[in-house]
């Protein structure tokens, strides 16, 4: 089968029922996507399927074909990217191992909604769980990063104005 995933295609050799998880961990090489429960309930696998946020390790994925497929390693180049700089600002991870899970949740949710609320980050990150408990500084992050790409906007206007 033919995966684009970060904008590059990939033929792969895989069995119909593998799910992305694998395809991208084993046979791509990506292994910035982390196995957490393999049950849909944690997190730790989120990618992007057209920019929404799904759990690679339940779909396989031959169903992804013809989708663009983003992983942690297709967000912003060498930490540039405003979720990436909010979560370094913040401070946010401790051991590590659920967080690029929450950060593509947190880059999906700011795509929908450039604003959120404490309620809407908190409806949209409840699956992603965190066994470290950095939850809190999660939410500071999110706001940061609505923040930095409302100033990026705003700039980037500005400089179309100049
Ligand atoms: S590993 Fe996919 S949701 Fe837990
Ligand atoms: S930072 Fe350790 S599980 Fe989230």
């Amino acid at each position: 089968m033919k995966l684009n995933v970060n904008g590059q295609e990939h033929e792969v050799d895989a069995p119909a029922d593998m799910p992305l998880l694998w395809v991208l961990r084993d046979l791509i090489g990506l292994t910035g996507t982390k196995f957490g429960c393999g049950m849909a309930q944690c997190g730790a696998c989120t990618v992007h399927a057209d920019g929404v946020a799904m759990r690679s390790c339940i779909t396989p994925a031959v169903a992804l074909a013809g989708k663009k497929i983003t992983t942690i390693e297709g967000i912003g180049k060498d930490g540039d990217h405003p979720v990436q700089r909010a979560w370094i600002e913040a401070d946010v991870v401790q051991c590590g191992y659920c967080q690029s899970g929450q950060i593509m949740a947190a880059v999906a949710l700011l795509k929908q909604k450039p604003q959120p609320t404490d309620a809407d980050i908190d409806a949209a990150m409840s699956g992603n769980l965190c066994r470290c408990g950095t939850y809190q500084r999660i939410r500071t992050a999110v706001h940061r990063a609505a923040e930095l790409t409302k100033i990026a906007a705003i700039a980037e206007e500005v400089q179309h104005v100049a």
